[in-house]
């Protein structure tokens, strides 16, 4: 455990059993560790990770004063913590970008199981974690699965008890105001959380019911993403007609360099220019991609120009590089 611990504050990956199926966890508030999650999972798209505590108090570094003020958190955590329930309430803003895939929210849980609960005491930090399979194959419940998948692409796995319920936490979101929204159905039943939250609003299922002999859902399916609110181009051999006013993202520094050429001889002014990584280090870009989108967007907001746009090189397929130029696309706006 001092082991897997030190490998978790040194920006490493640990797999480890919960009670609901092996996780892959990071240091939480280490953006370039979150980043080689994803990696490590190849994920074609960044999907918002699950911060898991080990007691309650870590959860006024991770939720707003707002969103701790909400009592269905306390009723929420009485009832079901230590457990399968997973809560997203607004995120403070030293949770990383990653972590939340450029949500406003995060979603936190304090697990049961005894392993994950000793190696997040003994990290000392709250751990990012999705469940340790590959994209797109299925969850794993015995450390055999996760080595089957994941063997070569992650720093230890912790042995442990088998995790007992073998589906995936239910996720549960948290609004200022409306009743409590069932994301994703999982360990915790529908109907005892609403026999909890009967007296406090109710819970609404906005995640389809599981059919009997259908796996769960994909998780990642329900959730929103994030969209700049200044539109975005992805531009690749000119720059787009009639943009005057802009802000610049690139892949790399030559990469930049080239679109502020394209900008200058199209006269556009351009407000910021930003690289997500000096040379092209995929792990490094996604660690900051959605800090560095929401940057543009609030510098070209103050800038208050009407016009004003984000324009984009694409990012270079591959690998993570591959989940970086899927969020681009998803953020682009629909050309003209
Ligand atoms: O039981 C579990 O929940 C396991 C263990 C390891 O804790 N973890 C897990 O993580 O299933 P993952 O990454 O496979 O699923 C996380 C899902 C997201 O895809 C999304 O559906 C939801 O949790 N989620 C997390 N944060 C969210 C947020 N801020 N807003 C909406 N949904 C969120
Ligand atoms: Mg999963």
């Amino acid at each position: 455990m001092p082991r897997a611990a030190a490998i978790i504050r040194a920006g490493g990956l640990v797999a480890f059993p919960t009670e609901t199926v092996y996780g892959l966890g990071a240091n939480a508030f280490d953006a370039p560790a979150v980043a080689r999650i994803f990696e490590a999972k190849g994920r074609p798209t960044f999907d918002p990770l699950i911060v898991h505590i080990a007691v309650r108090a870590d959860l006024t570094r991770l939720f707003t004063d707002d969103a701790l003020a909400d009592p269905r958190i306390t009723i929420l955590a009485d009832a079901f913590w230590p457990g399968a329930l997973t809560i997203v309430a607004a995120a403070r803003p030293e949770v990383p970008g990653l972590v939340r895939a450029g949500l406003d929210t995060v979603g936190v849980r304090l697990p049961r199981h005894e392993t994950a609960l000793a190696l997040i005491r003994a990290a000392g930090t709250p751990i990012a974690a999705p469940s340790a399979n590959r994209f797109g194959r299925l969850s794993p419940t015995t450390a055999d699965h996760v080595l089957e998948q994941l063997d070569g692409r992650i720093d230890a796995i912790l042995l442990g008890e088998a995790t007992d319920i073998g589906v995936e936490s239910s996720v549960v979101a948290l609004d200022s105001s409306g009743p409590v929204r069932l994301l994703r159905h999982g360990g915790i039943p529908l109907e005892d959380l609403a026999r909890v939250l009967a007296d406090h609003g109710g819970i609404v299922a906005v995640a389809p019911t599981a059919q009997p002999g259908v796996p769960l859902q994909a998780p990642g399916m329900t959730e929103s993403h994030y969209a700049p609110v200044v539109p975005l181009l992805l531009v690749t051999g000119e720059f787009p007609a009639g943009v005057t006013e802009c802000a610049l993202l690139a892949p790399d520094r030559a990469t930049l360099t080239q679109l502020e050429g394209l900008a200058a001889a199209s006269g556009a002014t351009v407000h910021a220019s930003v690289v997500l990584s000096e040379a092209l280090d995929p792990v490094a870009a996604a660690a900051h991609l959605f800090e560095r989108l929401h940057d543009l967007e609030a510098i070209l907001l103050r800038s208050a120009v009407p016009a004003a746009k984000i324009i984009a090189a694409p990012y270079p397929e591959g690998g993570l590089g591959s989940a970086i130029a899927d969020r681009l696309r998803r953020a682009a706006a629909t050309p003209q």
